[in-house]
């Protein structure tokens, strides 16, 4: 008998009601004393079907059982056991009624309702209180004379093993949603199997091993006994499975069940009915075939069953397959080492599967026999996982099969039903039922005392301290726990985090969760609370320190809000978590980490009070990481709520900022803005934040005046706007300056900075920074300097690393946005279509974002790359589009647009009119040192003269041209322009 459970615990149980009908109408027939132990007869028969299948009986009401199945100890078959049970009461009652029938004349029905679902057990007064069983009654009530309804969750986890037909979903009181509901309409016997969703991967040395150990045991004529060890969906079904299916020899096999009266020798019965005819067993055999006349001990069936093997074997080698071990009685096992001790001169192979649990039962299986072996089987490698989540997943989008692939931790099985999972219901990876219902059964077994300090790693993380535990643990010991969970394979030892400590980490995320998941709110509320206090003592070593007190100060308070009702002391929880995640959020910014900030930022600002006097300039700082994500209209509304709570707080800082940010807003979103009147607004901001000498705030305002004064066509004073930013004296790492550095870099590219200088300036923002957002930007311009020297797949494999790291960090507008910058490496490479695809993409980007500022520069190279490739029209659409969106005095999208639509005319032979629009693009730029954009018009006057055969214009323009490529040191260009001269 297992030991009950004091402690209260969440678990996953299925409850079985069973009611009976026409009780009240028999009640009319017979005496009530007679109806008293008709009903008596009936609990009984119920109460010890129940039981057999390892359910407990809860209580009676009026005429109705309860049973739940998972307490106190969860098996992972448990919902097939109530479906199973039920099956049986609803059998075994015929035989009851039959008595009735002859004694009474009538009959009863029963009506049965079995559901899965999380409770909460180990309180005093019930064995489960939670909705399931609510929900289980109500499919009772709803069932007919007869029938047993099975609820959704129950359903997906017996579906394998049964036969049933949906029913229509059931209406019932408080539920939002009608109940799904099946009816039941066969059992089967034979316990489901597994899918074998994927050919098999990987296992080859084990598979060599056992083909050896064959080969041996056939020329010796002996007998082995090898046992495939390994944790449940591991593999080791499987792998033997593949090895008979290329084995020359007979198999017979048997598999232990995991519970059931009478089942010692169930796996010898299954290997005797394989090798004898039907009624031809004898003697101590034919007593385990159930032969009551005969009769056998021990001794003397392990004895005749030997002799059966050795006979079969002498004619042709033998395997005998024994499958889950663990679950087999001592009887068994004794049987299993008594033929491999004695077995003689006949080739037998004993091939075991057992879970590592079979060694707390038998620690010494296999061990002192020359003739066995223990393979333990780990899970798959990383990359062969990789392999077979590829094969299940086929076409699933990275992120999840990534999302598997680390939740599984190499097991087949994991990993087959997150793939099914994930199919079903799209949603995200959680744990699967199946999966879990496997890795609670596991945890029930840990004695108390490893189960705690299980739980409370549990709290830390999938990664845990020592310390930690033993803190948490009350002054309980944790060290000899530690070791077990270790030797139960449960955790690893890892390498700690923190100085002078041991860390652990969980095998799998999944067996993290199914511990945490068992603790009730309250006492995870207590412990992360503990945690956190722990941490804030012993944690200074960590770099994230603010983002993981804020985690589990938030975790505590979210519990307890949770819970309800909120007390004093969740306030300062709460307020604590808070100040943590501003902080936490602070270094995100820094390093430039955008997905980070917005998670901090919004989950601070969700548990700070409404009129905190940090919450505008967290707003103001959540707006601006919403616009880089793209995210421009949730954007703005916090933009407008970060003013007027400025406003109502007398926050100046914020207030000055904000105009800032809406000066960048305005640019992305405002076609009909102009830059001119921004760049006088800013201007303007930029006074009152020296007048409160907020440094940081006047960097911020620089920076975009720089930008302004840039697109207005003067990237030499907006570097000087750049530099007196950073002469502000931010403090380096300062985000504000690392912004700075990232437009400094872009500008000093469209700009007259030569290739050699920019080149020089990324690798001086390489070296020194550590934000990753300010190494993207310079990686990709360092990328298109390095293009534009003449190494371009260097230059290529550069931008596409700077990419590839905005894109994680969440930056969509930086990605789609420096698409501009890869197209003009691409077309200076000669590869429109390169240049196109990235430019279609960042477009695709932008528009979903509702960005217009940024989108006119990238349609209006995408209409270049298109007219490269020869689609005249399309660059005329395009480049249509983009002059839509683009502000009135945005020089690039407006000078391009002539310059596409001059070299369309010229090729269309329409000269006056290419040389008209050519002017005017002159005319747009004269004034600008835009030295990429004058190298355009420049190629594109010495095209319109080719055309138009007019040799020395050409000559003049191409010289032009050359000058403006030597000046910017553009190897690529200067050598392109020089052919064709
Ligand atoms: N090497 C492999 N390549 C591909 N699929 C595999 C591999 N190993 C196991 N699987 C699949 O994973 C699932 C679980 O495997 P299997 O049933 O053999 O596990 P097990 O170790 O026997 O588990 P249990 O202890 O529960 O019996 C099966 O569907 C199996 O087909
Ligand atoms: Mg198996």
């Amino acid at each position: 008998m297992e030991l009950a459970q004091a402690r209260e615990t969440r678990k996953v149980v299925t409850v079985l009601f069973c009611d009976v009908t026409g009780s009240t109408a028999l009640g009319e027939r017979i005496d009530p004393e007679s109806l008293r132990r008709v009903m008596a007869r009936y609990f009984e028969t119920a109460k010890a079907i129940v039981e057999r299948h390892g359910g407990t009986v809860e209580k009676f009401i009026g005429d109705a059982v309860m049973a739940v199945f998972g307490v106190p100890a969860v098996h992972e078959d448990d919902a097939l056991r109530a479906v199973r049970a039920a099956d049986e009461l609803r059998d075994r009652l015929g035989e009851l009624n039959d008595e009735l029938e002859a004694g009474y004349g009538t009959r009863l029905e029963l009506r049965m309702g079995v559901n899965t679902g999380e409770v909460v057990t180990g309180t005093e007064e019930r064995l489960a209180t939670g909705d399931a069983v609510n929900v289980a009654a109500r499919l009772e009530q709803a069932a007919q004379p007869g029938e047993v309804l099975l609820g959704e969750e129950t359903y997906l986890l017996v579906r394998d093993g049964i036969e049933a037909d949906a029913s229509p979903p059931l209406e019932a009181k408080g539920k939002s949603e009608p109940l799904a509901a099946y009816r039941l309409v066969a059992v089967q016997h034979e316990a489901p199997g597994r899918r074998h969703g994927a050919r098999m991967i990987g296992r080859k040395r084990q598979r060599e091993l056992l083909e050896g150990t064959f080969a041996n045991v056939t020329s010796d004529r002996s007998c082995h006994l090898f046992t495939i060890l390994g944790t449940a969906g591991v593999g080791k079904s499987r792998l033997a499975q593949e090895f008979l299916s290329g084995v020359n020899a007979t198999v017979v096999s048997g598999r232990c069940l995991s519970y059931g009266e009478g089942i010692s020798y169930w796996p010898v019965t299954e290997v005797v009915k394989q090798l004898v005819p039907a009624g031809e067993a004898t003697g101590p055999l034919a007593s385990i075939l159930g032969d009551d006349s005969a009769a056998g001990s021990p001794e003397e069936i392990a004895w005749a069953f030997r002799k059966l093997l050795e006979a079969q074997a002498a004619e042709r080698p033998l395997v005998a397959v024994f499958d889950d071990l663990h679950w087999g009685e001592p009887t068994f096992l004794d049987l299993v080492e008594h033929v491999a001790d004695l077995s003689r001169d006949a080739p037998i192979l004993l091939l075991c599967m057992a879970r590592p649990e079979l060694l707390d039962a038998r620690a010494a299986w296999g061990g002192g026999k020359l003739n066995a072996t223990n393979v333990l089987l780990e899970p798959l490698a990383p990359e062969e996982t990789a392999e077979l989540v590829d094969l299940l997943a086929e076409g699933a989008e990275q992120g999840l099969r990534s999302r598997i692939l680390e939740a599984a931790g190499g097991n087949p099985l994991f990993v087959e039903e997150m793939v099914a999972m994930a199919a079903e219901s799209g949603e995200e990876v959680a744990v699967p039922p199946t999966i879990q219902a496997l890795l609670a059964a596991r945890l029930d077994q840990l004695a108390t005392a490893e189960r705690s300090v299980l739980e409370r790693g549990a709290v830390e993380g999938q990664v845990f301290h020592r310390t930690a535990v033993a803190a948490l643990a009350d002054g309980g010991s944790v060290d000899r726990e530690l070791v077990a969970l270790v030797r139960k394979d449960l955790v690893r030892p890892e390498q700690p985090l923190l100085p002078e400590d041991d860390a652990y980490r969980f095998r799998h995320l999944l067996i993290r969760d199914t511990a945490y998941e068992a603790l009730p709110k309250a006492t995870r509320a207590e412990l992360h609370e503990r945690f956190a206090d722990w941490l804030a003592v012993n944690g200074l070593a960590l770099v994230e320190l603010d983002e993981i007190l804020g985690y589990h100060l938030e975790q505590a308070y979210r519990y307890r809000e949770e819970l309800g009702p909120l007390d004093d002391r969740a306030a300062v929880l709460a307020e604590q978590a808070a100040t943590r995640l501003l902080a936490g959020g602070d270094h995100a910014l820094e390093r430039g980490d955008g997905h980070a900030v917005i998670g901090l930022l919004s989950r601070a600002l969700a548990l700070l009070p409404p009129a905190d006097p940090r919450a505008p300039a967290g707003q103001l700082e959540l707006a601006r990481a919403l616009s880089d994500q793209g995210d421009l209209d949730r954007a703005v509304v916090l933009l407008d709520e970060a003013v007027s709570a400025a406003r109502e707080a007398g926050n100046e800082r914020v207030l000055a900022r904000s105009r800032i940010a809406r000066i960048d807003f305005e640019m992305m979103l405002t076609p009909d803005w102009k830059m001119a009147e921004g760049l006088a607004e800013a201007e303007a901001a930029l006074v009152d934040l020296d007048r409160i000498g907020d440094d940081d705030g006047a960097i911020w305002a620089l920076r975009v005046i720089g930008s302004l004064i840039g697109w207005l066509g003067n990237n030499g004073e907006a570097q000087a706007r750049w530099r007196r930013a950073i002469e502000r004296g931010g403090r380096a790492g300062n985000r504000f300056v690392n912004d700075v550095l990232g437009w400094m870099l872009l500008g000093a590219w469209w700009g007259p900075t030569s290739t050699a200088e920019v080149r020089a300036l990324a690798d001086e923002a390489l070296r020194t920074t550590s934000s990753k957002r300010l190494e993207g930007y310079a990686r990709v311009v360092r990328g298109v300097a390095i293009a534009a020297q003449g190494r371009l797949e260097e230059g290529r494999t550069e931008v596409r690393v700077g990419k590839t790291l905005l894109h994680d960090l969440g930056d969509r507008i930086s990605w789609a946005g420096l698409s501009a910058m890869e197209s003009d490496m691409e077309l200076g490479a000669g590869s429109p279509e390169h240049a196109y695809r990235a430019l279609a993409d960042g477009a695709e980007v932008l528009a979903a974002s509702s960005e217009t500022g940024y989108l006119a520069t990238v349609l209006s190279m995408q209409s270049l790359a298109a007219l490269e490739l020869g689609r005249r029209d399309e660059a005329l659409s395009l480049t249509e589009k983009a002059v839509e969106i683009a502000v009135q005095d945005d020089i690039d999208p407006h000078a391009r647009d002539r310059v596409v639509r001059g070299r369309v005319a010229a090729q269309r032979g329409d000269f006056g009119t290419a040389g008209e629009l050519l002017q005017e693009a002159g005319r747009m730029i004269e004034l600008t040192d835009f030295a990429a954009l004058q190298l355009e018009v420049a190629l594109a006057c010495a095209e319109v003269a080719r055309l138009a055969g007019r040799t020395n214009e050409e000559r003049a323009a191409l010289a032009s041209a050359l000058a403006i490529a030597e000046a910017k040191g553009h190897t690529v260009a200067v050598e392109r322009i020089r052919a064709q001269l």
